[in-house]
């Protein structure tokens, strides 16, 4: 089996930095300033900030490996941890992200079914997500997996607000 997932832990602070890092510059380098690239990745993945939403037990990191080398990883919430007030029949894919160099072969597939299939087993009624809107290869991605947009909300790269679509997908 070439395709692994694993659970992450407080251990795992170091990898899932550095993961981060390298997945959110290469998705959003082309089209943010570098200043607000660096603000946003300071404040987001510095060690402490990650260890903090690791402890948080309404969190869960997963990594997906393929061939023995972490390929992308998942971040999802409930209950409070989610972004936004979707309710606590509501669960929420916070991050999802797969280094270019292994995208298009089924991983974020992958790690789209594990965060559905939790969400399942814990009762939830709704999957949802925040996408920039000009992530047009995420929301493609969405789209062909079932996510429908319902609505929209700021996020903030550095000193820049920018508009999230908010994506729902009902689970049965
Ligand atoms: C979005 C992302 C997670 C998708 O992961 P991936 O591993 O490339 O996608 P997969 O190979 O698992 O594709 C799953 C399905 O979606 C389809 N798909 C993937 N990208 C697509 C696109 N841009 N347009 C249309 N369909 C797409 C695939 O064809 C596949 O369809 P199939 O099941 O019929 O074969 C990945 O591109 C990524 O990490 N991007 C950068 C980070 C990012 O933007 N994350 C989201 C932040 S909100």
């Amino acid at each position: 089996m070439t395709i692994k997932i694993k659970k992450c832990t407080q251990e795992d602070s170091r990898i899932l930095q550095e993961i981060s890092y390298e997945t959110f510059d290469e998705t959003f380098k082309h089209e943010n300033s570098p200043e607000n690239m660096i603000a946003y990745l300071k404040k987001a993945f510095n060690l402490r900030q990650l260890e903090k939403e690791l402890s948080n037990r309404s969190s869960q990191f997963f990594f997906v490996y393929f061939k023995n080398e972490v390929a992308g990883y998942l971040k999802v919430n409930t209950n409070d941890a989610q972004s936004e007030k979707m309710g606590d029949d509501s669960f929420e894919i916070e991050r999802i992200y797969v280094k270019s160099k292994f995208q298009k072969q089924g991983l974020g597939k992958y790690l789209l079914n594990k965060a559905m299939e939790i969400a399942t087993e814990c009762g939830k009624k709704k999957i949802w997500l925040g996408v920039w809107e000009k992530n047009e290869n995420a929301i493609s991605f969405y789209k062909k997996l079932g996510f429908v947009q319902t609505g929209a909300h700021s996020f903030y790269m550095g000193d820049e607000e920018q508009t999230d679509y908010i994506m729902i997908k009902t689970l049965n």
